[in-house]
């Protein structure tokens, strides 16, 4: 992650997790590029990277284009995209394009191979490192209950944070290729 990436992520870091609640759009590309919202997620600190966890449930259509493309965008509203985070968190992409059904114009990745929704505020671009499956007996018994009635745990997508900007900010340096790798350094 560049500097212009760092500063900016510790001026949002904040913002991120208190619209957490109300949404926000994490998008995948590949073949069939699709958006989902989340409401749950956290930003740390692991392997010297910042990274964000995704909790993502296997019956999403997201989930095996995650587990094929290994990266994703946040993107991140001020306050202001209720309607389409809705959308967003109804529609599923296997019952067609779901940027198009409500009308949200993408760009491509400063660095990752994912759509970025122009009209949100902040795009967040990660690499997902390491996956982990909740599981029912490591659990709290009384969330597991509440939560996963049906069995349908989280997979948790750790991601290094690769690129972080605004909208219309200063572009960061480009990077050619796939993304590179900015934190795990002996
Ligand atoms: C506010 C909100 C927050 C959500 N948070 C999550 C989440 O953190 N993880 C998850 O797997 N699904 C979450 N969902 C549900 C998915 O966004 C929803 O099932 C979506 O239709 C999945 O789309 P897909 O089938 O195209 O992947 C949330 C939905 C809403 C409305």
């Amino acid at each position: 992650m560049d500097d212009d990436s760092k500063k900016m992520l510790d001026v949002i870091s904040k913002h991120i997790i208190q619209q957490l609640p109300r949404g926000i759009f994490l998008s995948v590309g590949g073949d069939t590029p699709n958006t989902m919202t989340i409401g749950w997620g956290s930003l740390g600190n692991y392997w010297g990277c910042s990274v964000f966890t995704a909790p993502i449930r296997k019956q999403r259509f997201t989930y095996p284009l995650l587990l094929k493309e290994k990266s994703f965008i946040l993107s991140v509203p001020d306050n202001d995209m209720a309607r389409e985070l809705v959308l967003a968190g109804t529609l599923s992409g296997r019952d067609g394009n779901k940027f198009e059904r409500i009308g949200l114009e993408t760009k491509p990745g400063r660095v990752v191979n994912a759509p970025a929704i122009t009209a949100a505020k902040w795009q967040v671009e990660c690499v997902v490192r390491a996956e982990t499956d909740m599981l029912y007996d490591r659990t709290d018994r009384a969330i597991a209950e509440k939560m996963y009635a049906a069995g349908d745990f989280h997979t948790l997508f750790m991601a290094e944070i690769v690129a972080c900007y605004q909208k219309d900010g200063v572009s960061a340096p480009e990077q050619s290729g796939a993304a590179q790798r900015t934190c795990l350094r002996e």
